[in-house]
């Protein structure tokens, strides 16, 4: 009994050292790259986004989650003029699939909703710049 009971603490010794090790392996990974989802809870989705990036340390290797109903919204990568006027041309790179992960390069990038007319102008849209 005494040898198994030690045989038992060795084991629960690996077991928190396994974790110990993981968990910092983790926090290394969260500290070198983020996933921020776009518009915190409330996703995606009809409203404005001009202020959601302030205050936000974007790096390269970031990932932007966009979680949003894909019957409604999209993802359009536009340049900044295009961002400002709200029109994306038909050869836009878009995402629709409702949750989409894009992940940040060092530099400006601009985001918008273009799958009805009117949800970029109300603020469906997002400026980011990656350090
Ligand atoms: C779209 O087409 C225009 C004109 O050919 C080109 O200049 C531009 O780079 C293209 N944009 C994308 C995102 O492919």
């Amino acid at each position: 009994m005494p040898s198994q009971g030690r045989r038992g603490s060795a084991l629960v010794a690996a077991v928190v050292a396994l974790a110990v090790c993981l968990s910092s392996v983790l926090n290394f990974e969260a500290a070198e790259a983020k996933a921020y989802s776009v518009g915190g809870a409330k996703g995606w989705t009809y409203g404005n986004y001009v202020r959601w990036p302030k205050g936000k340390n974007f790096r390269a290797g970031d990932t932007l989650v966009f979680k949003y109903d894909a019957e409604q919204y999209d993802v359009v990568v536009v340049t900044q003029a295009q961002y400002r006027t709200c029109n994306a041309p038909p050869n836009a790179t878009a995402y629709h699939t409702g949750n989409d992960r894009i992940k940040l390069v060092k530099g400006h990038h601009f985001f918008m909703c273009n799958i009805f007319p009117g949800h970029c102008k109300a603020g469906m849209r997002i400026a980011v710049k990656a350090m």
